[in-house]
């Protein structure tokens, strides 16, 4: 079972600590919002899982990671400047303001109901920044819309210092910035996010086959991460709705808690950009208007030795949003459960490589010296294992501790009580069945390896 709704899912995650409203102390900012202690852990994770599966096990990628603060000439090149928009109206009524798009009932404020709103006027999503002591609008840096673009400016160098040919992608994991109208459902559209983006530079002519290869590839990774099959959705985008750099655009939908919507885009986005942001361009097939204003210094292109020229490669985009991994993956794990018939519980049936804590080591009585400190030598041997974080807790209140950890997902509590001084044993309790075994200390840590491997 998914989380009922969505109020559901913001309450767990500010009582559990995973998401608060940013500067929520001064009334908060729409659109912004912070990792707490278990949100960071499980946000890293799920990172690291992408990069593991785009970086270290494949043989044909390498990684990135490049500055937020973009030079407007890249994004000039790149079409943002001239195109990333979208259609705002004012209510002259109560002076709000909306995407045009999102006026569900048609031509109607959804604020005051109102039809007297203004005729839809073009709005760059991108957030401007001086660069340098003196702010008169002489010099400035746009916070990057999307990671990608640069993955672009740096394929020479990526070139040049690894001697890829394509095939090969280049991965970044960070932080994008869109000035969104109507930020809404919680972490889904907000202004300030993470994205992780692969870039597969292939020769043109395979493109298609490697889109389809990326298409299925992504959404296999999203069902090893927890999301069931039935929950995910292939959405062709319109001819008429592509973005200005993609000849085919496959969405990779997820039913959310307020409705089905995209959690991840997989573009062939041709050789738009390498082209944008190369200067003899005439040297290449031309595909854009804006490649002729190009002042990039760089011939971002490979040689073909056999056919003795020069092309500028097709790309492959799979872009996924991290904050909207965060939320599917959240709603996907969500239960309650009755455990008999007075008592139920939350649960986050998380899988074990994303749960924010591992395992909580628990002392079966507070401030006991003897059982405390065998449970801080367990947790520290298990935290030297390096499979993330393990937490020690000692309240006495194992009732407690076991309703925190179902509730954010630890995949193991492990009891340290009298008998483990005898019998040199813990009780391990397992979160989805709450079946509880008793597992020698000697073996604790094969057993943990096991159980995270
Ligand atoms: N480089 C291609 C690109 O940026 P996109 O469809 O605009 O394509 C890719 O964005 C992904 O980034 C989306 O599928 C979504 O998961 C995430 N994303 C985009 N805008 C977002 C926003 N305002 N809030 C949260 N995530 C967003």
């Amino acid at each position: 079972m998914t989380a009922k709704t969505m109020e559901e899912l913001v309450s767990l995650c500010k009582r559990r600590g995973f998401l608060f409203q940013s500067n929520d102390i001064y009334g908060g900012i729409k659109g912004l919002y912070d990792y707490g202690p278990m949100g960071v852990e499980f946000k890293n994770n799920l990172k690291q899982a992408w990069w593991k599966s785009m970086v270290y096990e494949r043989d044909d990628t390498e990684g990135l990671d490049a500055s937020i603060l973009s030079s407007p000439v890249v994004l000039k090149h790149s079409g943002h400047e001239d195109t990333f928009t979208d259609p705002l109206v004012d209510c002259r009524a109560c002076k709000s303001r909306w995407r045009a798009d999102q006026l569900f009932e048609n031509n109607k404020c959804p604020n005051c109901k109102s039809e007297d709103l203004t005729e839809p006027r073009p709005f760059n999503l991108m957030f401007k920044t001086a660069i340098g002591p003196v702010d008169d609008g002489s010099s400035f840096a746009y916070l990057r819309p999307e990671t990608c673009q640069q993955i672009f400016t740096n394929f020479k160098n990526i070139l040049d210092s690894t001697s890829r040919t394509v095939p090969f992608g280049i991965a970044q994991m960070g932080k994008a910035f869109r000035n969104e109208i109507t930020p809404r459902n919680f972490i889904f559209r907000v202004r300030e996010f993470e994205q992780m983006e692969l870039e597969f530079f292939v020769k043109p002519g395979t493109d298609d086959e490697w889109h389809e290869y990326w298409i299925n590839k992504r959404i296999e990774w999203w069902i090893n991460q927890g999301i069931k099959k039935e929950n995910l959705k292939k959405i062709e985008v319109e001819k008429n709705e592509l973005a200005h750099y993609s000849k085919r655009t496959v969405d990779i939908h997820y039913v959310f808690p307020h409705g089905e919507e995209e959690l991840e885009g997989v573009a062939n986005r041709t050789d738009f950009d390498l082209g944008s942001h190369t200067k003899n361009q005439n040297d290449f097939k031309i595909t854009s208007e804006v490649m002729k204003n190009s002042s990039s210094t760089t011939k971002l292109a490979i040689q073909d030795l056999e056919e003795k020229k020069w092309y500028i490669p097709y790309v492959i985009e799979p872009s996924a949003g991290v904050d909207r991994g965060v939320l599917a993956l959240l709603n996907e794990a969500y239960r309650e459960e009755n455990i008999d018939k007075d008592n139920k519980r939350i649960l986050l049936s998380l899988k074990p490589h994303l749960s924010p804590i591992k395992a909580a080591v628990i002392p079966l009585k507070k401030n006991n010296e003897e059982l405390v400190n065998l449970s801080k030598e367990i947790k520290s041997n298990l935290q030297k294992l390096g499979l993330g974080r393990v937490v020690l807790e000692n309240s006495g209140n194992i009732g407690k501790n076991y309703r925190r950890h179902d509730e954010i997902g630890t995949p193991i509590c492990l009891t340290v009580d009298f008998e483990t001084l005898e019998d040199k044993s813990v009780t391990v309790r397992d979160r989805d069945t709450m079946k509880q075994e008793r597992v020698s200390i000697e073996n604790l840590s094969e057993y943990y390896k096991k159980y995270f491997n």
